[in-house]
């Protein structure tokens, strides 16, 4: 088969990483892609957010099958234009894309499903988000409805910026994201990822995993898109995964599908775990970045059937033949991330580096030039490792970081320190 990945990233690495595992994979193209994935595959320059574009080029490069890693062309509508065109395609349709999209319309799903998730108020005007704030208890979840880079939620410690945060939700300080928002209880308890395939009808659970959004050691400091993670998640243990699935899972799908618009694709369920119980946090229609990476780790070249399988509407034949391994990730990132960084700094010592399927350095931000690899982003490298144990995997992911030459870049040092 003609495969093609929409996306850029350290995701986007590890999925055509897994994809060319497979014998049914006889060329891979990635858009746009990176350095490190035109080491392993072709890339192709195309606007992956304009459907027309997307159509066009598969149909001019006889793809067989479309995998659509990030949010973004999810949201515009791209699977539902290659859909249309009979184009088979990984990923969610535009109108299912907002359980992403939108936080309110998440809400209300979880409200319809009787899905456990956090109280919530929604607004479209600052008076009444404000007046709601009045009998509510601190800390307080301040939430722009829409897409926001993963920064368009203020967790406040006091109403005074709980109202601050409102006032810049509704004065543009997100973008359109903020035009509406959310207003949510705090939730106590210790978060995970849950990765769940999904084909319109049947679920899939294919791991969990944890990540580490500070950028800190010792989970402090500024959020980021991710500074590492690691799978399998111990929190989630197959007893809340059984009831995350029945609870809350299996009702939205089921919700979903009585709207008339199916789910499929891959569902990111952010879980919050207390007492036993979990309670949706948020879903994301898409894998996690970088906790793909560590999930391809773990899967290997069984994640295309999976992935082909959702898309074909066949998950209920369909099953994961699990290893008894952990995978970790250290994200690599520029000096002054996530705030203001150099880029083109130049990378030495990938090429020393091991390259099996317990040992992979996914790029996320880096381009060739003059045969050697630079940094253009804030996360650079995903420097990624497979062990019998986590520890293991630990081990071993920091022995690459340690043979990497780039003295421009920054790790945390303490990833997987909460499970390990
Ligand atoms: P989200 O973009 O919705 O995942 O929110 C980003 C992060 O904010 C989550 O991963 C949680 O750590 C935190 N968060 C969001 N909503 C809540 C909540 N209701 N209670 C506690 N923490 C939350
Ligand atoms: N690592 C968090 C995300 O992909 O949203």
């Amino acid at each position: 088969m003609n495969i093609l990945i929409l996306g850029s990233g350290g995701r986007e690495h590890s999925l055509a990483w897994a994809v060319l595992q497979n014998p049914k994979c006889d060329k891979l193209v990635v858009a746009p892609g990176n350095a490190g994935i035109a080491q392993i595959a072709d890339c192709a320059t195309i606007d992956i957010n304009d459907g027309g574009a997307v159509v066009e080029f598969a149909e001019r490069n006889n793809i067989d099958f479309v995998i659509i890693g990030p949010e973004a062309p999810l949201a515009a509508g791209v699977a539902d234009r290659l859909r249309e065109a009979g184009i088979p395609v990984f990923g969610p349709s535009k109108a299912a894309a907002a359980l992403e999209a939108s936080k309110a319309f998440t809400k209300e799903i979880c409200d319809a499903c009787g899905a456990p998730t956090a109280a919530y108020g929604h607004f479209a005007d600052p008076a009444a988000a404000k007046a709601y704030l009045r009998g509510q208890s601190l800390p307080i979840v301040v939430k722009a409805d829409g897409l926001a880079a993963g920064k368009g939620v203020i967790i406040a410690e006091t109403l005074a910026e709980a109202e601050a945060a409102i006032d810049d939700m509704f004065g543009g300080g997100f973008g359109d994201a903020g035009a509406e928002v959310v207003i949510e209880e705090f939730m106590h308890g210790e978060e995970a990822s849950f990765f769940i395939l999904c084909d319109g009808e049947n679920v899939l659970p294919i791991g969990s995993a944890q990540d580490h959004k500070r950028v800190g050691e010792g989970d402090t400091g500024l959020n980021t898109g991710g500074m590492g993670a690691y799978s399998p998640a111990p929190v989630l243990t197959d007893e809340i995964a059984e009831r995350a699935l029945a609870e809350i899972i299996r009702p939205t799908m089921a919700e979903m599908a009585r709207r008339g618009m199916p789910y499929q694709g891959v569902l990111y369920a952010g879980l919050m775990i207390e007492n036993g119980a979990p309670r949706l946090v948020e879903y994301n229609v898409r894998f996690g970045d970088p906790e793909c990476q560590v999930l391809m780790m773990r899967l290997g070249a069984q994640a295309f059937d999976l992935m082909h399988a959702a898309a074909e509407g066949r998950l209920a034949e369909a099953q994961v033949n699990w290893a008894d391994d952990h995978a970790l990730t250290v994200v690599l990132a520029a000096k002054g991330y996530p705030a203001t960084y150099e880029k083109g700094s130049l990378i030495r010592g990938l090429d020393t580096l091991p390259e099996n399927n317990s040992n992979m350095v996914f790029h996320a931000g880096t381009k060739e030039e003059n045969g050697g690899i630079v940094a253009v982003g804030g996360r650079v490298l995903n420097v990624t490792a497979r062990g019998e144990t986590l520890a293991q995997a630990q081990q071993r992911a920091y022995a690459m970081v340690d043979a990497i030459d780039w003295p421009e870049g920054f790790c945390r040092r303490d990833i997987g320190w909460r499970a390990l």
